[in-house]
């Protein structure tokens, strides 16, 4: 078998519940998962969470437990949100399975082995909240440090460095040399500000273990366990070493065995990380400088999104600004909160929930857009033509042709939002049809029972193109169209959207609402 199409997302904290933001990244690139697999790509779609470290251990500690079953009973609930968002997941990693512990190990001591971490004496101010040490430019212009840094205290430390100043200029040149590999180009030429214009300093790579004890112990000095950031990142590596990936396992060293070898599972380099706009200095500089360091390839695109708010604020639980995409899927059902997500909010910029316009995108393009098309084909069909679908005719085939087209380059491109908008121009071409070539009246006269026939396959054949279009971003809803045209074969190739799949003939089933109207529903 080939190398796979290898797909992740940022792994979360495990220190609270799930929000819009990590649902929407988690969307986001379970639509492009489904695409490139529509595409006919082998994908292998990677998601999960990020258990160790200094915020993860307080918050615990908060709830007088331990880490440990703090972050099992948590990982409940995420696990639970990837299954209710209906990501089409291949793996689901957790930092503090054994199978991570044994590659961050591995690598460690592949690095140290390669001289390239070193011990080292160190006097600054932490940042206890970040994790971090703060160095002079992180102060204030009157010398006092920002209220993001929380508490920050005098601390003098022996930590062990990863060698990653002497990477710079090859990074530098790496970054000039591909431009998509941080991606959109806004994100890229930030990353080639920051490293053109500052000194890239030696990593800190441990913690003291007596200062933190939940992490990965260093393998060559116990006395300290691994940075949450180097833990962390290491994950994209975890999956392919623990299923026998050869390029992952060889770079790793004898040492390193698989738990569990699956033959022939090639999946690294990874093509795409999906990852937000805060984290984009630990992926597009300091995972590239591990990676080289490691002789390792390097992944195809670092994909950066960009952060939500709701109603112009700052997502924050503690001030009760918050979506909970679960509440959402709960009340309008998980299509119309995959739709909003990727329909309103491009990958690049950032994005502002309301709730009004959320309900005025369900109402006006998904019932009165999409879900009324469906209804009115199969409810003409089924009225006038007893459901036999009739001739194939061709009046939508151009429209309907330039909409795939479009959708599968603007897919390609990871354009989720414009391959959303030229689906739209179908629907809605299609809704036109009907007001325009009005088969309610001709169906009264029989001279034009020929004219109702073109009609109504157009119509029903939009709707089955447009459940094609559409797999990738509402499965479920592309799934129940299918299902109410009868169709036994599922819309999972974007090649099936050509015109006249529909069979002359062929019996559809009757319409039942896909988006139901809300402002009709009584309460
Ligand atoms: N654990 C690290 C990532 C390690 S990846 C090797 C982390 N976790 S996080 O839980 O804080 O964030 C996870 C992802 O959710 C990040 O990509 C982050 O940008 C994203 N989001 C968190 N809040 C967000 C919004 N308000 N909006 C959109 N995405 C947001 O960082």
């Amino acid at each position: 078998m080939g190398k796979r199409f290898y797909l992740t997302t940022a792994i979360d904290y495990t220190n609270g519940s799930p929000h819009l933001g990590h649902a929407y990244e988690k969307i986001v690139t379970d639509v492009i998962a489904r695409a490139h697999r529509c595409l006919g790509d082998d994908v292998f779609f990677l998601t999960g969470l990020d258990e160790h470290g200094l915020k993860v251990q307080q918050a615990a500690a908060e709830q007088g437990l331990a880490p440990q079953a703090y972050c099992d009973g948590l990982a409940v609930q995420w696990k639970d949100m990837a299954r209710q968002l209906g990501l089409s997941i291949d793996d689901f990693i957790r930092t503090t399975e054994p199978r991570h512990k044994a590659v961050v190990s591995a690598i460690l001591t592949r690095l140290h082995a390669s001289n390239d971490i070193y011990k080292a004496a160190y006097t600054g101010w932490y940042s206890v909240r970040e994790e971090t040490f703060l160095t002079e430019k992180d102060r204030n212009p009157d010398g006092t440090w920002d209220a993001r840094w929380g508490q920050v205290v005098p601390l003098e430390e022996e930590n062990w460095y990863f060698k990653m100043a002497r990477h710079q200029e090859w990074l530098v040149a790496f970054l000039e040399q591909n431009p998509s590999f941080v991606q959109p180009d806004s994100r890229r030429n930030e990353v080639l500000g920051f490293l053109r214009s500052e000194k890239l300093e030696d990593l800190c790579i441990s913690r003291p273990a007596a200062r933190l004890a939940w992490g990965i112990p260093l393998p060559f000095a116990p006395e300290w366990v691994t940075y949450v950031w180097f833990d962390a990142l290491t994950n994209y590596l975890t999956v392919p070493a623990s299923l026998g990936d050869p390029v992952v396992t060889t770079a790793l060293g004898p040492d390193y065995q698989p738990p569990a070898p699956v033959a022939d599972t090639s999946l690294w380099p990874a093509n795409i990380h999906v990852v937000g706009k805060d984290i984009v200095k630990f992926h597009a500089v300091y995972w590239p400088i591990m990676l080289k360091a490691a002789g390792l390839p390097l992944p195809g695109q670092i994909l950066v999104h960009g952060w939500w708010q709701k109603d112009g604020q700052k997502l924050s639980k503690s001030t009760g600004n918050i979506v909970d995409p679960i509440a959402v899927i709960g009340e309008w059902g998980l299509d119309a909160l995959r739709y909003y997500a990727v329909r309103e909010l491009a990958i690049g910029p950032d994005g502002n929930w309301t709730d009004e316009g959320f309900r005025s995108r369900y109402n006006s393009e998904l019932a009165n857009g999409l879900g009324n098309l469906l209804n009115r084909a199969l409810n003409m069909l089924n009225k006038y033509r007893d459901g036999i679908v009739p001739a194939v005719s061709d009046e939508l085939a151009g429209d309907a042709r330039a909409a795939a087209a479009e959708t599968e380059r603007l897919l390609r491109a990871h354009d989720l939002q414009g391959a959303l908008v030229a689906i739209w121009t179908l629907v809605n071409r299609g809704n036109l049809y009907v007001e325009q070539t009005q088969p309610f009246k001709i169906e009264k006269d029989p001279a034009q029972a020929a004219r109702l026939d073109e009609v109504l396959y157009n119509l029903v054949e939009t709707c089955r193109v447009l459940s094609v279009l559409l797999a990738p971003f509402i499965p479920t809803t592309s799934a129940k169209i299918h299902a109410q045209l009868r169709l036994e074969e599922k819309p999972d190739r974007l090649a099936l959207a050509a015109w006249g799949g529909m069979k002359p003939g062929h019996k559809v089933g009757a319409p039942e609402p896909l988006f139901p109207r809300k402002d009709l529903v009584k309460k």
